[in-house]
């Protein structure tokens, strides 16, 4: 396939929409056909997931009900957004994709692991992102900026601890693929942040 499908990741408050609406403007600067997107989402039908997923209302939701959902809303994003665009030759950013199931759903749900690769592949036809921007901080860093939104969602709600798995997690997968997925401290001010990823994108794509 003609295109570029590179992915962002992190836990809550790590700022990947600010960065990926800027990563965005420097390419299209630069001449690319960029489209950004986000999961759960990125469809009509994923938008709806969406809204059960993060409504507040939804404590009752299993674990696997959780997951077969996030999942659901990727199979759909896949065949109507990822793969047209990728066959189109863009360069698609998504927010979030496989990697934020693995960690979320397996390690911080504890759906065994070898259930949540297994299923994910199924609902990604097997397509892993081409390159991923894993944006890291620590854990009570992004959840103040997270309260300076003033918006909680019911993920946002879990414990400290929960949110120390989910970064553990994706630590422990970019240590296993540092070839795909480069991590980048997002702790310092945005425009650093900034053009250490162009610095990684444009070293991915020449
Ligand atoms: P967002 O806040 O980055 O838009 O992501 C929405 C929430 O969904 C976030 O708390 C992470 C969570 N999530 C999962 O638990 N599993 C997944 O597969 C995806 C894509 C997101």
């Amino acid at each position: 396939m003609a295109g570029h499908f590179i992915t962002f990741e992190g836990i809550e408050g790590s700022g990947k929409t600010t960065q990926i609406a800027r990563l965005g403007r420097y390419l299209k600067t630069k001449g690319y056909p960029v489209l950004t997107t986000r999961e759960p989402g990125g469809t009509p039908i994923g938008d709806k997931i969406r809204s059960i997923l993060l409504n507040g209302g939804n404590k009752a939701m299993d674990a696997r009900t959780e997951l077969l959902l996030y999942l659901a809303s990727r199979a759909q994003h896949l065949n109507e957004v990822i793969l047209p665009a990728l066959t189109e030759g863009k360069i698609i950013l998504c927010d979030r994709f496989t990697d934020a199931t693995v960690v979320y759903q397996g390690y911080g749900r504890k759906i065994p692991l070898r259930e949540v690769t297994r299923l994910c592949r199924f609902a990604s036809l097997g397509l892993q992102p081409h390159l991923t921007i894993l944006l890291d901080i620590d854990v009570p860093c992004g959840l103040a900026r997270l309260a300076g939104r003033g918006k909680i969602d019911r993920l946002d709600r879990e414990t400290q601890s929960f949110h120390a798995a989910i970064r553990r997690g994706y630590l422990r997968l970019a240590k296993a693929e540092p070839r795909r997925i480069v991590v980048i401290s997002s702790k310092d001010d945005p425009d650093r942040v900034a053009s250490k990823i162009e610095e990684a994108v444009d070293a991915y794509i020449s």
